[in-house]
């Protein structure tokens, strides 16, 4: 029998915790959120990560700029916010416009306030095996769900699909220090399936309907993180859900897998840069 591994569920249960102890606290984490252009997908996930903060008792606002934004605006915005005692948390929404060195930009976050864990700082920090102020959110959220259902890392084959720094190099990382063994795998990768089929734990994060039954070996865990429409415009995952389920052992479905794990982690981080900035208070 597969078991979907349910995001929403966990999510359900992160934003009760996390409610309460909000609701505990006089003084409220502050969360800036900076979106350029107007890539439709970014516009909802920005106006749902607002949203959701609000309704836990964050504070969350949005500064948007058009797609002819320059680095120069941003880094200004950025700056003032990195100065503002009461910004605890700064998010850029990514993708940014191609004129844009997004290196530049995610670097003039300070490190202390940079929720997605993606500046050089906090990313060098996983790489070296160290602490950094918080983990990347995607890759958080699929060590959450994979601990919620007991699923053990330590020792197991898992292979990740996509090298991004979103989502494919930290969670190969977060998994190589939770002594898995790591394989990654891209677009130049050959024989893509011979190395899938060797996988205890398959994390696939391409944004393309690719891992079909042929993919996988029997029992094997399967997380989906990607997302898109199809040419009908119904959502879909990387996976062939209903094919590979009849093997999985264990499968995040989309939606409703990854994506609202996401989101938990990312108010699990603004949380966590809060008590970091309060802790000598
Ligand atoms: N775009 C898609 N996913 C993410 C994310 O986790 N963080 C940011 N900043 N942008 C994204």
């Amino acid at each position: 029998m597969t078991i979907i591994l349910d995001g929403k569920k966990l999510r359900d249960k992160i934003f009760k915790d996390l409610k309460a102890k909000l609701d505990k606290m006089n003084k409220k984490p502050t969360l800036a959120v900076i979106i350029a252009g107007d890539n439709p997908a970014s516009k909802i996930y920005v106006n749902n990560k607002k949203k959701t903060a609000e309704n836990l008792g964050i504070n969350s606002f949005v500064t948007e700029y058009p797609s002819n934004v320059t680095e120069e605006e941003l880094l200004s915005k950025i700056k003032e916010l990195n100065s503002d005692k009461n910004i605890t948390a700064i998010l850029v929404q990514l993708p940014l416009p191609s004129h844009i060195n997004k290196s530049k930009i995610l670097n003039s976050i300070s490190p202390e306030k940079d929720v997605d864990g993606l500046t050089t700082y906090n990313s060098g920090k996983l790489f070296s095996g160290e602490k950094p102020f918080v983990y990347p959110c995607t890759p958080k959220g699929i060590l959450l769900l994979l601990d919620e259902y007991g699923i053990e890392l330590e020792g197991k084959h898992a292979v990740v699909i996509g090298r991004s720094s979103l989502v494919g190099k930290p969670v190969a990382q977060m998994l190589l220090n939770r002594n898995a063994t790591v394989t990654i795998c891209h677009s130049k990768t050959k024989n893509l399936a011979d190395i899938t089929k060797t996988a205890d734990i398959l994390i696939s994060a391409v944004g393309k309907n690719i891992v079909g039954e042929k993919y996988i070996k029997n029992n094997c865990v399967v997380i989906d993180v990607g997302i898109f429409r199809d040419e009908f415009g119904k959502l879909r995952g990387d996976v062939d859900f209903d094919g590979v389920s009849k093997h999985a052992s264990y499968i995040s479905p989309v939606p409703g897998g990854v994506g609202p794990m996401t989101i938990a982690s990312l108010m699990i981080n603004t949380l966590e840069l809060f008590d970091n900035a309060n802790k000598d208070c």
